[in-house]
């Protein structure tokens, strides 16, 4: 009897160790990458050099990538069920970069917004890494052939130009990679900013623009009660011309669980104040298992080192298959005369 051993669809995703993770990065991305762990085939990296296309300070970078493992375990993923490593341990990443460099336009990438808006917030430090960023993140996805990527909608222009990039690729040389499909939620897909909600919640900006997921509960009150609404004082949702207060209607929408109808058919006739203290409550409360848990695991380096290395083993695995089908096709010179 002939037998077909199914694949599991893959999941690729990264997060950069860059600085504390706001409630964007958990909202946006990060919430789901637990979700998807049983029903597909899941790697989760640490992207530390994407990181370094902005300066970083060497011993914080290393110190951050050791608490964003501890972050993704204390989100709930299990390294038994999914792939946990560094992007810095596995140098097909960059291998790869470097040949789909060869395959991408200055054009496209002169295109790319995160390129215009990291240039003129970095003006003294507009490298060749911060224009080539896309490259690296293709690189990232097309290695692992993955066919899904969770990501938040700020990463959907470098998702297509993955995808453009893959299939290039795979128009000269045959069916080389998985072109990746974007998973982008509509609610909650960009979490915007607290001081001005027509701009999306960054943890680079200043700290009363986002809420980290390792806040106290007390700041995350004060954040939340600070935030900027409007003054017609209705809850109502209706992103283009009230921002603030629909912004915090899908924080508490994603995290509660709730429609965003049905916290609005609740809160009709109450005022802002209400709305603010409902949404720290909801924060507040889905931070706290994740923050308990990530106190314990911090407190273990070595446990989260071995399991970034023994992750890496495995993604290099899979990775060096893809690198070795690539080379071979763009004519790198043989391993062996066979
Ligand atoms: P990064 O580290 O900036 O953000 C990590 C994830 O969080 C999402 N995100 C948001 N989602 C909703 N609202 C927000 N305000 C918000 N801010 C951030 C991001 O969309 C992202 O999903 N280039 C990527 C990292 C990367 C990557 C990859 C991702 C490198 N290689 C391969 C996927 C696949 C980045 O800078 O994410």
């Amino acid at each position: 009897m002939e037998q077909t051993i199914e694949r599991k669809k893959r999941i690729f995703s990264g997060i950069q160790p860059s600085g504390t993770l706001t409630i964007g990065n958990y909202i946006g991305a990060l919430r789901h990458f637990p979700e998807l762990q049983d029903a597909y085939d899941c790697i989760y990296c640490i992207v530390d050099e994407h990181a370094i296309t902005v300066r970083q300070n060497a011993a914080d970078l290393r110190r951050r990538c050791l608490e964003l493992a501890a972050i993704y375990l204390a989100s709930g993923l299990d390294p038994e069920k999914c792939i946990i490593y560094c992007q810095s341990h596995v140098s097909a990443h960059a291998e790869l970069a470097w040949i789909l460099n060869c395959f991408t336009y200055m054009g496209e990438l002169q295109r790319m917004t995160q390129f215009k808006d990291k240039s003129a917030k970095h003006a003294d430090n507009i490298n060749a890494g911060l224009f080539t960023y896309p490259v690296l993140m293709a690189a990232d996805i097309l290695l692992y052939q993955a066919d899904a990527v969770p990501v938040g909608a700020d990463q959907k222009q470098h998702l297509e130009i993955t995808r453009d990039i893959a299939q290039r690729f795979n128009g000269v040389y045959g069916d080389v990679f998985t072109v990746p499909e974007p998973l982008i939620t509509k609610v909650g897909g960009r979490v915007m900013s607290l001081q001005d909600p027509t701009r999306k919640m960054s943890k680079s900006d200043p700290e009363e623009c986002f809420i980290s997921l390792l806040d106290e509960p007390d700041t995350v009150r004060r954040k939340i009660k600070r935030a900027v609404t409007d003054s017609d004082g209705e809850i109502r949702f209706d992103p283009e011309n009230k921002p603030g207060v629909s912004n915090l209607l899908s924080i508490m929408a994603t995290l509660s669980g709730q429609s965003v109808e049905d916290i609005c058919a609740e809160m009709a006739g109450k005022g802002y104040g209400d709305l603010k203290t409902r949404t720290a409550d909801v924060v507040i409360a889905s931070l706290e298992p994740l923050q308990s848990e990530y106190k314990r695991l911090i407190a273990d380096k070595q446990f989260l080192l071995d399991t970034l290395l023994s992750g890496a083993e495995k993604a290099n695995y899979i990775a060096t298959k893809t690198l070795r089908k690539v080379q071979k096709k763009v004519g790198f010179a043989p391993r062996t005369l066979k």
